[in-house]
């Protein structure tokens, strides 16, 4: 068997798998974040050990003899967090997690020319290396004391292992990798005052970085030997999950926020569309990356306002796809990342008239997040290699949306059947890669799927016009959020 564990924001989640990748038991463990001021998030990271055993002490008492027999472990995380380590590997404070925005001065200060051809990305206040700069400067006693930094699996995996190790597609995230080279970049450590020495190994997402502590894996009730794989950060772990990981092929999450997700065979970095460019937790891929920051978010503001469920509010939408309205939506209610990478701007209705209803601001909502995520696909060379884009998240759910997800961004969009094809799931699949040496191209296949979408040619026109018109009122409201 194979076990997949996936650090999320609020939770931790095992998922185990037999061998022919059918999930066989799963369990969360919730976690909390701390906010301690205004734009910080943090973690204590020892909850994310206490988690760990948590889960699976849960798991081997509702499912006992499966755990026992898992021979390969996969890790998967929530990215850029910076887990600050001093001498004997201790935690020297929280993690600063991926949504702490104390640091966007000290990125906009790293995000220059330099920075951006060696890591192919925007340095975004999220990312790693600019937390280290505000530490240095906000908390020098704590900076002194640095002797590792490890992403928040990473950390995970350092408790498992004993080995720090990092692996390319969370790496990426940091700002201090030389993504087309997938190895750390001295200059951009040392721009934020450390060195190679801070940094763990570098292994990729599919190979072993370590076998299981002899004592957890007595604990756990494991034999000795059990390997633990590279796994991957979040986003490439459930590329992995959802096959996604051959040139041409993409997902679509629409979570609280959204993601537009596709692999590539080269390195091709646009960091002026504020696009995302990773390594992908396999071997000689890499992965590009569009986010919009409220997808399913803007349908969970419109119902919590209207008082409605956001399910019964899409449902009263119906199913048939119609041209769109004049009634347009921004949905920028948290600003945007892709293609604005504007923390300032927010939202808007525009065309409200005296007689508009719910059905059609709900409607309006829906083609907004849609065209937020056209934007996302005409920032990605990859898009026009991309066949079709498997969908994810909670506002999969609605065919409407798939359907018109489909005409707007001109791409078959296909949901799969009903199942467990997560980070998770994603990571587990490393885990088998890493324990039996087999090619991941025989192993991240396809989920099966229960629907596809096609673009409906007669509308592809009026959306790609309405496109146009939502994309015309972007200056003003980035104008508008000037105060
Ligand atoms: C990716 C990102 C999030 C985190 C948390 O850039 O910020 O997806 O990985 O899930």
């Amino acid at each position: 068997h194979y076990l997949g564990l996936d650090l999320g924001t609020s939770s931790l989640k095992a998922l185990v798998i037999d061998e022919n990748q059918t999930p066989l038991a799963t369990a969360t463990v919730p976690l909390t974040v701390e906010r301690p001021h205004f734009g910080w998030s943090e973690q204590d990271p020892a909850s994310w050990l206490t988690a760990c055993d948590a889960v699976i002490a849960e798991l081997r008492a509702r499912h006992p003899g499966v755990v026992e027999a898992v021979v390969g472990i996969g890790l998967s995380g929530h990215m850029h967090g910076a887990t600050i380590l001093g001498a004997d590997d201790a935690v020297l404070r929280p993690c600063i997690l991926w949504n702490d925005t104390r640091s966007h001065e000290e990125a906009a200060e790293l995000d220059d020319d330099e920075a951006r051809a060696i890591t192919g990305n925007i340095v975004f206040p999220g990312f790693t290396a600019p937390k280290l700069l505000w530490v240095a400067r906000n908390e020098p006693q704590i900076f002194a004391q640095v002797r590792r930094v490890l992403l928040p699996k990473d950390y995970l995996r350092l408790w498992l292992t004993g080995e720090a190790v990092s692996e390319m597609s969370d790496a990426a995230g940091t700002s201090w990798l030389d993504i087309g080279a997938r190895d750390w970049s001295p200059a951009m450590l040392e721009r934020t005052g450390l060195t190679l020495d801070h940094m763990p190994q570098l292994v990729e997402g599919t190979e072993v970085s370590g076998t299981l502590r002899p004592e957890i894996a007595a604990r756990w009730g494991l034999p000795s030997g059990v390997v633990v794989a590279g796994g991957g950060g979040d986003n490439a772990a459930s590329a992995c999950g959802v096959g996604v990981t051959r040139p041409g092929t993409g997902f679509l999450s629409l979570g609280t926020s959204g993601v537009l997700f596709t692999a590539s065979a080269g390195y091709d970095p646009v960091p002026e569309t504020a696009l995302h460019t990773f390594c992908h937790a396999i071997p000689g891929l890499w992965h590009q990356m569009g986010v919009t920051l409220s997808a399913a978010g803007s349908i969970e503001w419109l119902s919590q306002l209207l008082k409605e469920k956001p399910g019964d509010l899409t449902a009263a939408v119906g199913d048939d796809l119609q041209a769109p309205g004049r009634l347009l939506f921004l949905p920028y209610l948290s600003g945007e990342r892709t293609p604005h990478n504007d923390s300032a701007v927010r939202g808007a209705f525009v065309g409200l008239q005296a007689d508009t209803t719910r059905e059609e601001m709900t409607r309006a909502v829906m083609e907004g997040v849609a065209f937020s995520i056209r934007d996302c696909l005409d920032a990605a060379p990859d898009a026009a290699w991309v066949r079709q884009l498997i969908a994810v998240g909670a506002g999969s759910r609605s065919h409407l949306w798939l359907k018109m997800m489909a005409s707007v961004l001109e791409t078959p969009v296909a949901l799969p059947a009903a199942g467990d094809f997560g980070a998770a799931f994603g990571a587990a699949r490393l885990g088998l890669c890493a324990a039996t040496g087999a090619d991941p191209a025989s192993v991240m296949t396809d989920p099966p799927v229960s629907a596809r979408y096609e673009p409906e040619t007669a509308l592809v026109e009026a959306f790609a016009a309405a496109h146009h018109r939502y994309q015309a009122i972007y200056p003003a409201l980035k104008e508008a959020a000037r105060r």
